[in-house]
């Protein structure tokens, strides 16, 4: 007699938020994902205590920031994030790894949300895939939930696909 093994897919979600914009985006993408994806497993770890190696775990890695002034210039990730994948996960390597982004930002900076830019240039120069095109929210993520929810949406046709 045969046995059918059931696939979980999952996600991992590393996250920086300092006033919790990029938190209520996330944890809108995460609600959407299970009810399109029910056996999905999702983790969240803080762009904080993650480490090098959190990078690699799950099916799909999800990446989210806004951006921040660090270092003194604005235009850059939040600093928990640059921290993270500037300098205890500089030397990655995400060969094969699909990634998803999300880049957060405000209408009245320069370079508007060009987190979003760093984390896919981060993606592609560690040798890691893009899954789909990132989204970017533009100032307060409140109102913009159904921009959110038709992204998760694509997300979830991806985890489907990939697990
Ligand atoms: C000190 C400071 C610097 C910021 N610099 C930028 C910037 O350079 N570009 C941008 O698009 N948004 C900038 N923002 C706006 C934030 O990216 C935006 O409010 C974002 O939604 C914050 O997300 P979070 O609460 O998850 O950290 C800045 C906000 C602050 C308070």
């Amino acid at each position: 007699m045969g046995c059918t093994l059931a696939l979980v897919p999952s996600l991992q979600i590393i996250a920086a938020s300092t006033s919790g914009h990029t938190d209520y985006v996330v944890t809108n993408v995460t609600i959407f994902l299970k009810t399109k994806v029910p056996n999905v497993s999702v983790t969240v770890i803080r762009a904080e205590q993650a480490k090098a190696e959190d990078l690699l775990k799950g099916d799909v890695l999800l990446l989210a920031s806004g951006t921040w002034n660090t270092g003194g210039s604005e235009g850059q990730m939040n600093p928990h994030m640059h921290a993270f994948l500037r300098e205890r996960a500089a030397d990655a390597k995400l060969k094969g790894k699909k990634v998803a982004i999300i880049g957060l930002g405000d209408a009245r900076y320069r370079y508007t949300a060009k987190a979003k830019d760093l984390l896919e240039e981060f993606v592609k120069s560690h040798g890691g895939e893009l899954l789909l095109p990132s989204l970017k929210i533009v100032n307060e993520p409140y109102g913009q939930e159904e921009a959110i929810k038709k992204w998760a949406q694509e997300l979830a046709k991806k985890i489907s696909s990939h697990a």
